[in-house]
């Protein structure tokens, strides 16, 4: 989705990092308890650290969702992310995302129309009632409206395994999108085979699958993945262990499901995290996930050897679209009660949205 984000004027682009310092802790400071920063796991160091609450994208929307005090919430995440917030915040609350170009590529990999187009296909193969479609979170509002309309769940790489349970309880067949891999590992994991779990490409004339495929599916992976976690590969965590034979290897559910089959535990980046944390000093973690993240653990752990898998390691670029600048920039329009850059879903769109993101909230 194009998204345009007008340059910052010459106050913030020609700064010093102190006065960028300056100017966003006086901002906060003037905003008080009416401000929340929300940070995710991705976000550069020099980011995260002004924020509130830090998390996966599961444990933002909550914050988001429970708490009614703030009136303004900076997003330090991407757009998904912060239209979420804007869907499970209330009319009091405003949400702010300090660079519009701050998207996700695979979000933008399904888009309302194809959807659409897909599950008409579905509804002439068959009973289309019994198809229960689950978005990943990183997908637009559109698509959560409609999974929200059509009787399905928002999910998370912390509880996919939860919501297909629950869509399962509820239907025949689920519709997973726009992460083909977070669907692939999660129905592994659950027992399901490769060949319950074809591949509709959204490209593809019927999506690139026969009728009888259709018909046997359990699963119908939407043809999306993130070029971040596709780096990550099977000589990577191989070459890992060489160097480290007692080494742990996590890895985040959006890589393929060869790195992930041969990965000691897969979790969310809260997940990831927490296992971090928990191990013994000593111990040597190689870890498939986005580069700040893993360098920042690197860094609060110094007792532990944390590495990337990949030597040549990958960011998010959108994620790295939120810098101090844009930071400083959003706070103190909102010093002087100007809003910039809000993030706002129509509400028809929102009140479906909100129907599938509160079925995720209850599930988990
Ligand atoms: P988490 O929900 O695990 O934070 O993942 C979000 C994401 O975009 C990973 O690429
Ligand atoms: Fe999107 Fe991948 Fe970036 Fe996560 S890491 S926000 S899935 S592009």
């Amino acid at each position: 989705m194009l998204r345009l984000q007008a340059p910052l004027p010459d106050r913030y682009t020609l700064a010093t990092p102190g006065e960028l310092d300056e100017w966003i802790r006086a901002a906060k400071e003037a905003l008080g308890p009416r401000l929340l920063i929300l940070g995710h796991h991705y976000q550069r160091d020099e980011v995260i650290r002004w924020a509130d609450a830090r998390g996966d994208s599961f444990k933002l929307a909550r914050f988001a969702a429970e708490d009614d005090r703030a009136t303004d919430i900076v997003f330090c995440g991407v757009h998904f992310m912060a239209e979420s917030a804007d869907i499970l915040t209330g009319p009091h609350q405003r949400v702010v995302l300090p660079d519009l170009n701050a998207g996700c590529s695979m979000a933008d990999m399904a888009d309302l129309e194809q959807v659409e187009e897909c599950w008409e296909h579905l509804a002439g193969v068959v009973d289309v009632d019994r198809v229960v479609p689950i978005t990943y979170m990183n997908s637009s509002a559109a698509l959560k409206a409609f999974v929200g309309e059509h009787g399905g769940a928002v999910c998370t790489s912390s509880n996919a395994a939860a919501v297909i349970e629950w869509a399962l309880a509820r239907g025949d067949r689920v519709l997973f999108f726009p992460d083909q891999h977070l669907g692939r590992n999660t129905a592994r994991a659950m027992g399901f085979r490769e060949a319950d779990m074809p591949v509709w490409d959204p490209h593809l004339d019927q999506g690139g699958l026969e009728e009888r495929e259709v018909k046997e599916a359990t699963f119908l992976l939407w043809r999306g993945h993130c070029s971040v976690h596709q780096r990550f590969r099977p000589e990577h965590v191989t070459a890992f262990r060489q160097e480290h034979p007692d080494g742990i290897v996590i890895v985040h559910p959006e890589c393929a499901a060869e790195v992930v089959e041969l990965a000691d535990h897969v979790g969310s980046t809260e997940r990831i995290l927490a296992l971090v944390e928990q191990s013994p000093p000593g111990t040597e973690l190689g870890i498939g996930t986005e580069i700040h993240m893993v360098a920042r653990m690197a860094k609060e752990h110094p007792d532990r050897t944390v590495v990337s898998l990949d030597p040549l390691v990958c960011p998010c670029s959108t994620m790295f679209r939120i810098d101090p600048p844009h930071l400083a920039w959003a706070l103190e329009h909102l010093v002087r009660g100007e809003v910039v850059n809000r993030i706002v879903v129509d509400e028809r769109t929102a009140e479906w949205a909100r129907v599938a993101l509160r079925r995720m909230l209850e599930i988990t």
